[in-house]
């Protein structure tokens, strides 16, 4: 009897020196000692042997299994090596290889645009004033002549929160009257750059949160003349030394009088083009004489001291200079978009 095992035994070894990859070890082990191999059918069918033979053809079928069992981890463990032997041949790290350079981050849009538009500001003796995004509806509305239920609230649809008379501010104007409260009787030439909010409907020119740069300057003999020779600098330095600037007379509650300053359209020249909806000029900021009221919120006698405003949007300005379409592009975070600047 022990003879048959022998053989099955001797069978499984020496086809186990022909196995050269893991795939046909796999495949030896369901041969020769899976459920249906023959050791293994031999030792399922031991009961049907005369009682006599049971005790020594099952030692021996053990020991074959065990023999088998032993080859098996010894070839596994030589496979193993020469597997990744040859990996380490064949896949050779190369130290001298470059590293991949990390991919550098840049400026957003509106952060380029507001830079250049403070560099121009500085140039011209305006220091940067911080002031804060969650105002107050005393420093947005009221301090700026806007008083309560007033219609001219209308202009700037606004998110309030749940504390009474707080509200994220609609425009950089509130820091008109913090900047002078804290500068009084000092003579004031600020820029205010900062983010906004509106409860708008968001279209392709209106989001619900934009950037504004607010200009101030306050002092003694101030005039509308300083006014548009300042502003006018600006968009020379912004757009170009030949650009042509016009003033549109506009209403807003804190100027008196107030305008809108246009630039000539850069794209047409001023001969009518669908960027400037053919009317040949461009809309870029808002401006006026700080109204008498408001200089006495900030603390000014406005029959000693006059000033002007202006408020402008970078992302309006940055559209324009770079035939950007879609103000929504600005905060959709698309690098394809982020890209291009
Ligand atoms: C104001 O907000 C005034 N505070 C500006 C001002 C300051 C006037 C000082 C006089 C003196 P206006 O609502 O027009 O005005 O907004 C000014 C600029 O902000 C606009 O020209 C535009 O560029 C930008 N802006 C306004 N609303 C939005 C919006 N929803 N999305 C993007 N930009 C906007």
């Amino acid at each position: 009897m022990a003879d048959p095992i022998e053989a099955m035994c001797e069978a499984g070894l020496s086809a186990l020196d022909e196995v050269r990859s893991s795939e046909s070890l796999a495949a030896w082990r369901v041969t020769h000692l899976g459920r249906h191999s023959p050791l293994m059918n031999f030792l399922g069918d031991l009961g049907s042997l005369p009682a006599a033979e049971r005790p020594a053809a099952g030692r021996a079928a053990n020991q074959a299994k065990h023999a088998l069992e032993a080859a098996l981890s010894v070839k596994e463990e030589a496979l193993r090596l020469q597997e990744l032997e040859r990996a380490l041949a064949s896949e050779k790290l190369d130290l001298t290889l470059p590293g991949r350079p990390p991919q550098r981050g840049r400026l957003h849009p509106s952060s380029q645009v507001l830079r250049r538009i403070l560099a121009i500001w500085a140039e011209m003796g305006f220091q940067v004033y911080r002031s804060r995004e969650v105002e107050s509806d005393e420093y947005n509305f009221q301090l700026l002549n806007f008083p309560p239920h007033h219609p001219a609230r209308d202009m700037q649809d606004t998110f309030y929160t749940t504390r009474p008379g707080v509200i994220l501010r609609t425009h950089t104007s509130p820091g008109q009257v913090r900047v002078m409260r804290e500068r009084c009787p000092e003579p004031i030439r600020v820029v205010l750059p900062g983010m906004c909010f509106r409860y708008e409907q968001v279209t392709a020119r209106a989001e619900a949160q934009f950037y504004q740069v607010e200009g101030l300057a306050v002092g003694v003999g101030i005039t509308l003349a300083n006014l548009k020779a300042t502003l006018a600098d600006f968009a020379r330095c912004m757009f170009g030394a030949s650009v042509r600037v016009r003033f549109r007379a506009d209403y807003f509650p804190f100027t008196e009088p107030s305008a809108e300053m246009d630039i000539e359209c850069f794209i047409c020249g001023g001969s009518g083009c669908p960027v400037c909806k053919r009317s040949g000029w461009l809309e870029i900021l808002g401006a006026g004489m700080v109204h008498p009221t408001v200089l006495s919120n900030g603390g000014y006698d406005p029959r000693r001291y006059s000033g002007f405003a202006f408020g402008m949007g970078p992302e309006r300005i940055a559209m324009l200079r770079h035939g950007i379409t879609d103000i929504r592009a600005f905060w959709a975070n698309d690098p394809r978009f982020l890209e291009q600047f």
